[in-house]
């Protein structure tokens, strides 16, 4: 027997591998926190997990007391095993499970994993071809030596566990059907048949070349065509989906749209899925400037091109001589505000005497801080005459200021050609406090007539609208109504996990989406909100289905015209009440509009009591409404 050989068969010589054996507690820890969620999609994975996990506590357990070159070959085989079968499933995909052949996506949790094992095998395989040493280490050497090993392993076993137990819901109910409660399924909440004019409509989604961008697209421009319809049409839109992706349409603040046509992927509707088609169908009852946006993956499928205006005539046409849509929103191809896709000057016809009517949308979506865009009216005195689509009473004519409009929020102008010159519309905007803001560039104006354009304005400089204060009269019986509930919306946003990723999380009371208690109402009810925002950013709140009476900012009741909106700007550290009318059962969502704060957590749902939803978000059903 050669000394070496008599080495290995004695335990206490070799070194005990103390940071081998947390690593491999590392891996095996993330391995038992994923297992619950792998159990939910296929009981054999489930198992793998566990087993894998306890195969990898006694690996650490023997390597620690029997410390053998067997044992550590063993080990790295088995340890890289995993490794290969993990590059499997996300490469190639495994030929088992619910779906066999299809590669996984990777996350946070099995990188962390990963990256634990990957150092286990090697530290075992080294630990199998070392020399054992002739002589014990003392505490204070396996104590430094450990040290990196502990800080490591702490880190990405902190990781890898934090993102698989707060990873994005395996399914998930919004109002799931309770036993022996009575519920109407929500989709039976369709537009009921009637004998409006009927206007139909195609909107083709699908990838389509813009300015170099693969843009996507209905009916191949961003912003989708304008959808111009009269009070009283019923629309019937027909969406095909030819993404490479399942996608779907809301209708942003069209009042009283039924439930089952608010395009709501995983609470209204399973989303469209590639090749299919859907119809959606609804009453324009009110007249107004609204939009209409995918409600599927909603950041990044609004970032990438699908939206619209969608324009309610009164009855009788339009009120003034010119009646233009102004969408502002994200160039395709730059990092800058366009309108109606161009980030140049749109220059829109007008002859002296003509009153213009324009219906701006900000469809832009601003970076972490939420920032609103202020867009400013030069070179006529003008009045804002309606917001969110809903009209002011008795609004003023009003000099040049710059009139906040979060995203999501619509605002009508309207004016006279003066006598000679253009009036033109300047894009500026209105940042929050926070960090990350991307610089963005407003190049893009709007001349409206011709003749010389008004001179340049510090725009900065000039005043922010106060719809607080503006326009007079008008009684509003919801913001006059008995409340029969007030609830707090609390806006707070900080470091954490979400689904399966490190984020600044976005919360609503406490909690991030999906996990935000509802706001549970019953029909008829009048509900009050009282909105605390406790970020420095912007959040303009978006109700889906109802019209929200404005009663308060920063406690001080507003003393103008009533004002009802679809979404309110929540600036840094304002607080703001508003009251809705509980009118159209479903189960309807209310978020942040900035689709960043969306998507990190900021958005809830107001479910009305007997109504189920049948649709799941999550990873089974695919279906991400933020
Ligand atoms: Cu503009 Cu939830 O939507
Ligand atoms: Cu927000």
């Amino acid at each position: 027997m050669t000394n070496e050989t008599r080495a290995l068969r004695a335990p206490g010589v070799r070194p005990r591998p103390y940071p081998t054996a947390l690593f491999i507690l590392g891996s095996a820890a993330i391995h038992f926190s994923v297992a619950p969620m792998h159990f939910q999609e296929y009981v054999p994975f489930g198992l793998f997990f566990v087993s894998a996990g306890i195969g990898q506590v006694a690996l650490a357990l023997g390597i620690l007391t029997v410390p053998a070159r067997r044992l550590f070959l063993a080990g790295a085989a088995g340890t890289g095993a995993l490794i290969a079968l993990w590059f499997v499933s996300r490469t190639i995909g495994l030929p088992i499970g619910p779906h066999p052949g299809r590669p996984e996506a990777i996350g946070f949790s099995d990188i962390a994993c990963v990256v634990l094992e990957l150092v286990s095998t090697l530290l075992l395989v080294r630990a199998a071809f070392r020399r054992p040493k002739s002589r014990r280490r003392g505490p204070v050497r396996i104590a430094l030596t450990t040290a990196p090993a502990v800080l490591l392993t702490t880190i990405l076993t902190a990781d890898g566990v934090g993102s698989a137990i707060n990873d994005m819901p395996y399914a998930f109910n919004a109002s799931p059907i309770v036993p022996g409660q009575a519920a109407t399924n929500l989709a039976l909440l369709t537009e009921a048949p009637g004998s409006e004019p009927v206007k139909t409509f195609t909107l083709t989604a699908r990838v389509t070349r813009i300015k170099g961008q693969d843009a996507w697209t209905y009916n191949g421009t961003v912003p989708g065509p304008v959808l111009r319809v009269t009070q009283g049409d019923r629309l019937r839109v027909t969406l095909h989906n030819r993404l490479p992706a399942s996608t779907t349409i809301h209708w942003h603040g069209v009042p009283g749209l039924p439930d089952a046509e608010d395009g709501v992927a995983g609470i209204t509707q399973q989303a469209v899925t590639p090749g299919h088609s859907m119809t959606y169908e609804f009453v324009a009852r009110e007249p107004g400037t609204y939009w209409y946006h995918s409600h599927q993956d909603t950041s990044s499928q609004i970032g990438r091109g699908l939206f619209g205006a969608l324009v309610v005539e009164p009855k009788g046409g339009p009120t003034e001589s010119r009646d233009y849509t102004v969408v502002l929103h994200g160039a395709v191809d730059v990092s800058a505000v366009a309108i109606n896709g161009t980030t140049g000057d749109l220059h829109l016809d007008a002859r002296p005497g003509d009153t213009v009517r324009l219906r701006i949308v900000n469809a832009f979506a601003p970076g972490m801080d939420g920032g609103a865009e202020t867009p400013v009216l030069l070179g006529a005195p003008y009045r804002v005459v309606a917001l969110d689509g809903r009209d002011l009473v008795q609004p003023q004519v009003l000099p040049a200021e710059r009139l906040p409009l979060g995203m999501g929020q619509r605002a009508d102008v309207v004016f006279t050609m003066p006598t000679s010159g253009a009036v033109r519309l300047v894009d500026a905007a209105e940042k929050g406090e926070a960090a990350f803001s991307i610089p963005t560039t407003r190049p893009a104006t709007v001349t409206v007539g011709d003749g010389p354009a008004p001179g340049a304005v510090d725009v900065g400089r000039l005043p922010l609208f106060d719809l607080t204060r503006y326009g007079q009269g008008g009684a509003d019986p919801v913001a006059a109504a008995h409340a029969d509930a007030t609830y707090p919306i609390v806006l707070e946003a900080q470091g954490g996990f979400h689904d399966g990723r490190i984020e600044l999380v976005h919360t609503i009371n406490g909690r991030p989406s999906p996990y935000v208690p509802p706001l549970n109402v019953r029909e008829g009810q009048v509900i009050r909100l009282h909105i605390v925002n406790r970020t420095p950013e912007f959040h303009p709140m978006h109700l889906h289905g109802h019209t929200l009476s404005v009663l308060r900012k920063d406690g001080r009741p507003i003393e103008g015209s009533p004002v009802h909106l679809d979404t309110i700007l929540v600036g840094p550290h304002e607080t703001w009440d508003v009251a809705f009318a509980a009118d159209n059962p479903g189960i309807w969502m209310l978020h942040c509009h900035v689709l960043l704060h969306a998507s990190f957590g900021m958005s809830m749902t107001v479910n009305y009591a007997g109504i189920s939803s049948p649709y799941e978000m999550g990873s089974r059903s695919g279906n991400v409404p933020e």
